[in-house]
């Protein structure tokens, strides 16, 4: 399929990369060939097979309100219109990862990219890149759930606050994305549940956040959360826990200028250590962690 194509520069932990971009793209529904409705569908249900019990109630909820069935790859124009009436969002097909300042626009105004391809069969349990089933599957039941939907939007306002003051705050608000929109857990009365995008869209991490000895499980804690470097090639080592997401909302709605500011003059936590401060859900025995590699 033509796209539209363009290089663009993007800072990283790497300094300044180039990443290929492209403009919004219609979904090129008719384009799927078989055996991209089937990958969806055999990730449809091996998910909805392990999640129950796993995955929050609300995810579970949304998931399943949302009306997204594993028979095909579900059309963004149908779901656009389930989210239309329920919270507003909308989403727009892309090709993958848009630059910063684009993606927090989007965020802003309520509009997900969400990319429009599947992986292939041989990537079922790993893709280094976000693809249409962590997209989909992963990030936009919560869309449904008002709360959410807010924070998600809040984001991206603070994401182009964020963008205009430096790299530097860049890093802290990526780091609060990450720990919760893509790997965050949240407490119910049963336990920890999963609602992060990134744990839901994978079998491994969904059973391993949870019930692995190995990652620490820690209370939500925004400040100490910006702190903290990451993973980008394994699980993560540490993992943390909302009570609720009034929680988070609460947590981000002051200005987070002087909180930049602050943390500007502070060191970064690795991504697998316990600070006296915690409060600790899980200790993580740091089985079969790799000591170099946080971002
Ligand atoms: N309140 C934050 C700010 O002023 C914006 C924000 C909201 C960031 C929600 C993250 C999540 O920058
Ligand atoms: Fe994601």
């Amino acid at each position: 399929m033509a796209v539209a194509q363009r290089v663009e520069h993007q800072m990283t932990d790497k300094g300044y990369v180039p990443v290929y971009t492209t403009r919004v793209v219609e979904q090129p529904w008719d384009e799927y060939s078989p055996t991209d409705h089937d990958v969806w569908a055999r990730l449809f249900r091996r998910q909805l097979q392990i999640l129950p019990g796993r995955a929050s109630p609300e995810f579970l909820d949304a998931q399943q309100a949302m009306g997204m069935g594993e028979a095909q790859i579900p059309k963004f124009t149908e779901l656009n219109k389930v989210l239309g009436d329920t919270t507003g969002w909308q989403l727009i097909g892309v090709e993958g990862l848009l630059p910063e300042l684009d993606f927090f626009d989007h965020l802003a105004n309520r509009r997900f990219p969400v990319t429009w391809w599947i992986r292939k069969p041989e990537q079922m349990d790993y893709i280094s890149e976000p693809d249409l089933f962590h997209d989909l599957f992963g990030h936009v039941p919560l869309l449904m759930n008002p709360v959410f939907a807010d924070y998600m939007q809040a984001y991206g306002r603070g994401g182009v606050k964020a963008h205009g003051i430096g790299p530097d705050a860049l890093v802290n608000l990526t780091r609060l994305y990450w720990y919760t929109v893509e790997f965050g857990l949240i407490r119910c009365a049963e336990g920890l549940r999963i609602y992060g995008a990134g744990i839901v869209s994978s079998k491994g991490e969904s059973i391993y956040c949870l019930e692995d000895e190995a990652p620490n499980r820690i209370g939500f804690d925004l400040k100490r959360i910006m702190r903290t470097r990451y993973r980008i090639d394994t699980y993560q080592k540490t993992y943390f826990v909302i009570d609720d997401f009034e929680q988070l909302f609460e947590a981000t709605r002051p200005d987070f200028t002087p909180y930049y500011a602050e943390l500007a003059t502070l060191p970064a936590f690795p991504a697998g250590g316990v600070q006296d401060s915690d409060k600790v859900y899980h200790r993580g025995s740091g089985k079969g962690w790799l000591n170099d590699g946080d971002v």
